[in-house]
């Protein structure tokens, strides 16, 4: 098992990749899969997406193929969201207009959400109602949303709020031990030759 986990700010320095990064060593340290890849969008990595992907532009296919090739190879996803304005990073929704050969198609991905305050809700709800009909990625129905996130998760005890931050411990590991077994379950559904995406290859 493969689990990819996208970190969806911007920033040179965020908490989303914090929050990331605890995940990915999560995923390590309690051999929830093999391999645990982590792809920051920090410093916009991914310029604007523009017709020269549908020409295949060689600019495009080097910068793209990389990323590609791990998403392909990955069973499910984890799609870390930070709130900005109420919403999605717009480098985040630029990152799901990439991907529509089928990189995401019929896999498990779970939301995590991150605001310094009591916010997080809005990008859940974004997320779940655009950012995956031609990709088709699925989203699972658990979902975590850190708040008040600089008071958790952090490598050094003492910046902790020793409650809210094993809560989240606790949280995420549930939540991800939750999307490996729908990781193992949609492998079935891709294997039937159901989702034969040649037949319709945008989602409606
Ligand atoms: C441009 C911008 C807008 C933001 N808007 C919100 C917001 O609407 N709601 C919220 O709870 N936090 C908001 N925040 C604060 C973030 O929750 C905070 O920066 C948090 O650390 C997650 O973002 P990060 O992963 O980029 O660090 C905003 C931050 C930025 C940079």
């Amino acid at each position: 098992m493969k689990i990819s986990i996208i970190s969806g700010s911007h920033r040179k320095v965020s908490q989303s990749e914090k929050v990331a990064r605890f995940i990915q060593r999560t995923l390590e340290e309690n051999a929830v899969c093999e391999e645990a890849w982590l792809f920051s969008l920090a410093a916009n990595p991914l310029p604007l997406w523009d017709e020269g992907i549908w020409a295949s532009d060689r600019d495009w296919e080097q910068r793209l193929a990389p990323i590609s090739a791990e998403l392909a190879s990955s069973d499910a996803f984890v799609i870390i969201s930070p709130e900005w304005h109420g919403q999605v990073p717009a480098g985040l929704k630029n990152f799901f207009l990439m991907w529509g050969k089928g990189e995401l198609a019929h896999k498990p991905a779970l939301i995590v959400t991150v605001s310094s305050a009591d916010g997080g809700a809005y990008p859940v709800a974004e997320l779940r109602m655009s950012s995956y009909k031609n990709n088709r990625l699925c989203y699972i129905p658990e979902q975590v949303i850190v708040r008040n996130v600089e008071r958790v998760l952090n490598e050094d005890a003492a910046q902790n709020d020793t409650e809210a931050d094993s809560y989240f411990r606790e949280r995420i590991a549930y939540a991800l031990n939750i999307l490996k077994e729908y990781g193992a379950a949609l492998g079935q559904v891709r294997a039937s030759g159901a989702a034969d995406l040649s037949v319709f290859k945008n989602g409606m």
